[in-house]
């Protein structure tokens, strides 16, 4: 039917119709599968209808349409909903446990702030559902979008115009106003919804969060209506004019023009009013109706808000204080070693299963080797010094959406004869000695990228959501094109010459089970958008121990480029040795202290092994300059240089690279800023904002700031009490200016 000779056939009318339709299928057949879980035509349905299209256009190239499905492989979008930059980005909460962390929140807001009086907070229910962000212009909806990364979400207007709780207009509002706030389902609506899902036979949600996150993100917008969604407001993004000038303010404007917000939203004195009310939230949970998790602080006022800021994920003036874990007692069944990217052997705990808070637990964490032996870190008996067997009754504990623990065990139920669990001293995935190190409370396999279990997990690493993200690249494909050996997945630079040595293959991946024309089509065009990429991203990705989120945030801030970063890691390698000496050197000095029972001085012994090492200045600034940025300190510093350092490592890295096009940190909204671009240090005390407040205004101001003065300092803030390092400025001829002219170019804030 759709060899070429069933196409010879078609008059030209009939020819140019099947174009239409063919068009039409294939473009439907695209929707549905970047849109729905399943798609509706097979691989090889879809693949032949291609052919035919292709069989035609050949026989009638004339015809051939401007929107030809040929011209598409891979080149339809390749998410589900289109993508939309957050103006604001959409932070998540630190979170609280304790009532002492939230104490300790309140001191940290205020000494951050240098204030002794008390600050007045907001405290309301932590909705567990998904948070939204809905944009207002002129009064009317105009977007809504997810949070997805905090940066990036996903486009679902059409989703949201359906909910009963979201005003499609708004009476009064700020010319320019993002709502936000938490979608979820009450516990009613869950049950009915799963009732009705079980009864058509459809699947059933594990629980109401995910019911409404499964039923906001449907590509079909009256699946969403048929949905019992709600929605709570309690934040905002982007906005033309403040709502308030207070939280609580905000939260009424929102409740005026038209949103739900929560009934249990109080105003609170201090800490001791905010545990008070959050006892009084943890009685209501139960009769709620609905799932939360904790109940979230806030500094009331605005103002306050601003000057506090923002961590690289989270800000400082608000807080989630969770609810306590849900405990279970089950057997343990098998201890499992996994491998980490790091190397880290980690102890999985193999459960009988048993439901905890609502959710079936039959994996748990053990952390390590000391946990299970019930020790801690530095020797000291946990849980009385009991440890861990094979076949015990254990507890587990489940908070949030942490990984459980095994928290306790009960040694009544211990079976005679069960024997401790014994580490393993060798790697369970390639027999390289797994050791620890001085200090490290973690047993690593030595094997580094000879290790399958850690150059796999890497790999997952690099691909993962705050990383690489690539559709259709996920945990599961990274297992299977490692192990392939047609066209293996080994280093991240392998994934960018996957479609180049597909194509100088015989055997093809479409030709493959489970991939076909335009799978592996998607796949190709995926990497390909990949290929250029964010500087945080690429830092994230390379998966060097210590480097997080945060820290590669705050290095991509502070480098700009992959290659200012790359050359002051390269400068800084020796000094990293240097570093390590003058630790050794101190700890020796400290051991021998104690035993004479004097105090150490170290401060000198260190600066004597510096002087001593014989470094080139270049290899100084640039250790100096990597521990000077707010953030990173020697730890981070010394994964970085350890990395850089190791020759495979490095060459592994760089073959990466040479496919890639690294897009430069964006530099923060700095107009009219006197400093941005300049590297300033703060030294002395300051007496009108903390330390901290004044190394974040800086930054905000598209300013570096340094722990040392050094060649490339720009300017010297000096508060009294200033010594070496304004010396030092002076010497040098830097300019150096105090508190209130760094307040009068910096603005207040
Ligand atoms: S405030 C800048 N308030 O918790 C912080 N978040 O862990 C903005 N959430 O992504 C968030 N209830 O989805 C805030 N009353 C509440 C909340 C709440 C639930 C969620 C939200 C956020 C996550 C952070």
């Amino acid at each position: 039917m759709d060899g070429p000779e069933a196409v010879q056939k078609l008059s030209e009318a009939e020819a140019r119709i099947e174009l239409e339709r063919l068009a039409g299928l294939l473009g439907a057949a695209n929707a549905a599968y970047h849109g729905a879980d399943a798609p509706d035509l097979s691989d090889a349905e879809y693949d032949a209808l291609k052919r035919r299209n292709a069989a035609i256009e050949a026989a009638f190239p004339h015809l051939k349409r401007a929107d030809s499905p040929s011209e598409q492989v891979g080149a339809a979008p390749s998410e589900t909903f289109a993508k939309v930059a957050h103006q604001v980005p959409m932070l998540s909460l630190s979170n609280a446990f304790a009532d002492e962390d939230v104490t300790d929140f309140d001191i940290s807001v205020r000494r951050y702030l240098g204030q002794d009086e008390a600050i007045a907070y907001t405290a309301e229910p932590k909705i567990d559902g998904l948070s939204l962000s809905l944009r207002y212009e002129n009064g009317a909806l105009v977007q809504a979008a997810t949070r997805g990364d905090g940066t990036t979400g996903e486009n679902v207007t059409a989703n949201a115009r359906t909910l009963g709780d979201i005003p499609a207009r708004l009476e009064g509002a700020p010319d320019l106003l993002e709502v936000r706030g938490e979608v979820y389902m009450s516990h009613e609506d869950f049950a009915a919804l799963n009732a009705r899902q079980a009864e058509a036979g459809g699947k059933s949600f594990a629980n109401p969060r995910n019911a409404a996150a499964g039923s906001l993100r449907q590509l079909d917008a009256s699946i969403t209506a048929s949905r019992p969604l709600r929605f709570f407001a309690y934040a905002w993004g982007a906005l033309s004019d403040p709502l308030s000038d207070t939280q609580m303010g905000a939260i009424e404007r929102l409740k005026a023009l038209g949103f739900r917000t929560n009934p249990l939203t109080a105003l609170c004195a201090g800490p001791e009013e905010m545990i008070a009310h959050y006892r009084s939230i943890e009685e209501q949970r139960a009769t709620l109706g609905y799932d939360i998790d904790g109940v979230v602080y806030k500094v009331n006022d605005l103002g306050l808000q601003a000057r506090l800021g923002f961590r690289s994920t989270t800000p400082r003036w608000a807080i989630a204080h969770k609810f306590p874990a849900e405990l279970a007692w089950t057997r343990l069944e098998a201890v499992d070693i996994q491998v980490g990217r790091t190397g880290a052997l980690s102890p999985v705990a193999r459960l009988t299963p048993v439901t905890v808070g609502g959710v079936v637990v039959s994996n748990a964490t053990l952390h390590n080797e000391d946990y299970i032996a019930g020790r801690d870190a530095n020797g000291n008996p946990i849980r009385d010094g009991k440890d861990i067997r094979v076949g015990d009754w254990v507890q587990v504990y489940r908070a949030g959406d942490v990984i459980p623990k095994v928290a306790d065990v009960d040694l009544s139920m211990r079976e005679p004869g069960a024997a401790p669990y014994v580490f393993p001293t060798a790697c369970p995935e390639c027999s390289s000695d797994a050791i620890r190190e001085e200090g490290d409370a973690v047993r690593r396999c030595t094997g580094g990228l000879i290790c399958p279990a850690q150059a796999v997990e890497k790999l997952k690493h690099f691909v993962s959501r705050a990383a690489f993200d690539i559709d259709g690249l996920g945990a599961k494909q990274i297992e299977y094109f490692y192990n392939d050996d047609q066209l293996p997945i080994r280093e991240p630079a392998d994934i960018f010459t996957l479609k180049a040595r597909d194509e100088a293959n015989v055997a093809k991946l479409k030709n493959r089970e489970g991939y076909g024309e335009r799978s592996a089509g998607l796949l190709f065009a995926a990497i390909d958008e990949k290929r250029t990429i964010p500087l945080r991203r690429l830092i994230f990705a390379l998966g060097i121990r210590h480097v997080g989120e945060g820290s590669a945030k705050d290095l991509s801030r502070h480098f700009g480029t992959w290659e200012n970063l790359g050359r002051t890691v390269l400068a800084a390698i020796p000094a990293a040795a240097t570093h390590r000496a003058a630790d050794e050197a101190a700890a020796a000095e400290q051991a021998a202290a104690a035993e004479e029972g004097r105090r150490a001085r170290t401060s000198e012994l260190r600066g004597r092994v510096w002087a001593e090492a014989g470094l080139s200045e270049a290899a100084r600034e640039a250790w100096e300059e990597l521990v000077g940025i707010d953030g990173i300190g020697a730890t981070v510093a010394l994964s970085l240089t350890d990395a850089f350092g190791q020759e495979r490592e490095r060459a592994s890295i760089e073959r990466l690279v040479g496919h890639l096009t690294v897009t430069p940190e964006a530099a923060p909204q700095t107009e009219g800023s006197a400093v941005a671009g300049k590297t300033i240090v703060f030294t002395g005390t300051l007496e009108k904002m903390t330390r901290a407040e004044a190394k974040a205004r800086a930054e905000a101001l598209g300013a570096k700031v340094s722990g040392s003065v050094s060649a490339k300092t720009d300017l010297v803030v000096a508060g009294p009490g200033a010594g070496s390092k304004a010396k030092k400025a002076a010497e040098m001829g830097i300019e150096t200016i105090d508190e209130d002219a760094w307040i009068a170019l910096a603005g207040q804030g």
